[in-house]
């Protein structure tokens, strides 16, 4: 049986036995002895082995490369070696799986951009060891603080016929022959496709969402997303995971109050026990990481109407690429200025003006604003993106009659309007962009194991 290396190095007894498994890191060979560092993905840090010429295969030991795979029984003694506390004599060395001077990670360190092209090869990197570590225990953290919330977890379809956010970024889901589609007039004649209407990926689980919340009371979703829009920046991809709560009887006060728990949560979680990779991200990321994030573990978060950043933008001198004024949409530049430059941390920014945002959102009284909220954080900006709903069925008609989206396939959603319709409210929030503010990472392409963005879908 073999033992992780970071169960090893943890909880190991000096002068016992082991049998460790892993990829080589790095090789320091000589005559009478070899050094060889492997790592096992369970930590940063992988074990010194050493190898004596007493080994029967210590020739052949001699012609292994970097990345090659190796099972190692050993006995576990004190290193002298700065550095490390532990080194593995090694008693036998099994080769598994060679590896030949061609191996691409041979160098300590490389490039993000080259790594990304060899998406396949980069979890056995230090940085990218510590990525998917905390992606993995975030997700797992996500799903723990919802059930502490007595939240029901709902898979949404992933296949769907809408829209949700609006935008016409649905990507096609089909089994027409695409040189030769059956034709209604000269439009392609979707009754014949598989579903027998035109259907795609889902952009968002919220619609469906919000038919649980209204029999559960406290739902939330997670799964992944996708999006056909053609930009091309460090926060965006054509596919990312979403984290949707929606509460019944609940307000957009209550809504931004479950968002800041929740990320206060993810960020206590990632200090408390991703503490060798949080700290890995620190020393090579960005430095000073560990006291932001533990800033927004603990202080509030501001909340900012929409009104009060425009005037707050507007007051600022700063001179933005898009001009600022009430009705515009914040872009990236804004948001930055906003919880970088005025707040200093986390801010919720609420109450957007109607014209720039979804169609379910509620409608305040004032008539031109919605009942929204997005939370912008430093470095990356929107992190979420949420909102009361329109319960009342009158209101939510004529906001669809406004912006031209059809009642008849939404029918579902309308029909829970009818019936027992209540204040409603919830969010999304991006795991990626959660992953990049914990990290320090700069393009989200770096904290997803395969990226999918336009032109990108290798691997
Ligand atoms: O603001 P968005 O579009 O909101 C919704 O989809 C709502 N239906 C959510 C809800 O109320 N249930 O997206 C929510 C979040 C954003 O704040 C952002 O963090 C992330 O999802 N996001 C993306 N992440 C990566 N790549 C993209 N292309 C993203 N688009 C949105
Ligand atoms: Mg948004």
């Amino acid at each position: 049986m073999r033992t992780r290396i970071k169960e090893l190095i943890a909880n190991g007894t000096k002068g016992s036995d082991y049998v460790v498994s892993g990829w080589v890191r790095s090789l320091r060979l000589s005559k009478e002895i070899a050094f060889i560092v492997i790592n096992d993905g369970s930590d940063v840090d992988g074990i010194q082995v050493v190898a004596e010429s007493d080994l029967a295969n210590f020739e052949q030991i001699g012609r292994i490369g970097t990345g090659s795979a190796l099972t190692v029984e050993g006995r576990l003694l004190e290193s002298p070696g700065a550095g490390q506390k532990w080194e593995i004599h090694s008693i036998s060395i099994t080769i598994i799986g060679m590896a030949d001077g061609n191996y691409p990670l041979q160098k300590k360190r490389h490039s993000f951009e080259y790594l990304r092209s060899i998406a396949h090869l980069r979890p056995r990197t230090n940085t990218f060891g510590a990525i998917f570590r905390l992606r993995s225990k975030l997700a797992q953290a996500v799903h723990r603080f919802f059930s502490e919330q007595n939240f029901l977890y709902v898979q949404t379809p992933i296949i769907t016929a809408s829209d949700c956010e609006g935008a016409g970024e649905l990507f096609r889901v089909t089994t027409l022959d695409a040189s030769n589609p059956p034709l209604l007039g000269c439009r392609t004649d979707f009754n014949q496709d598989f579903f027998g209407q035109k259907s795609g990926l889902t952009v968002s689980g919220q619609l469906e969402g919000e038919l649980f919340a209204l029999a559960f009371g406290d739902i939330y979703t997670f799964g992944p997303t996708f999006r056909a829009e053609n930009s091309n920046t460090a926060r965006h991809a054509s596919e990312f995971w979403m984290i949707e709560p929606e509460m019944a009887f609940s307000d957009l006060a209550d809504d931004a109050d479950l968002a800041e728990k929740f990320v206060r949560y993810l960020c206590r979680f990632a200090l408390e026990e991703c503490t060798d990779d949080m700290a890995f991200f620190d020393r090579h990321i960005e430095s000073g990481l560990l006291e932001r994030i533990r800033r927004v573990a603990e202080a509030d978060f501001v909340r900012m109407e929409y009104g009060e950043a425009i005037e707050l933008l507007k007051k600022s001198g700063t001179t933005f690429t898009y001009p600022v004024d009430w009705g515009v949409d914040l872009q990236t530049e804004h948001e930055r200025y906003i919880t970088e430059q005025i707040v200093g941390g986390p801010a919720f920014i609420l109450n957007y003006p109607k014209n720039i945002k979804a169609f379910y959102m509620r409608l305040n009284d004032d008539d031109r604003t919605v009942a929204a909220m997005d939370l912008l954080v430093p470095k990356v900006g929107e992190i979420i993106g949420g909102s009361q709903r329109e319960e009342r069925l009158d209101r939510l008609e004529l906001r669809m009659a406004e912006l031209g989206i059809a009642q008849e396939p939404l029918w579902w959603y309308l029909d829970s309007r009818r019936w027992g319709s209540c204040p409603h409210a919830g969010f999304g929030l991006g795991f990626e962009r959660m992953l990049m503010y914990l990290s320090g990472m700069d393009n989200i392409r770096d904290v997803i194991p395969f990226p999918r963005t336009p032109r990108h879908c290798e691997f």
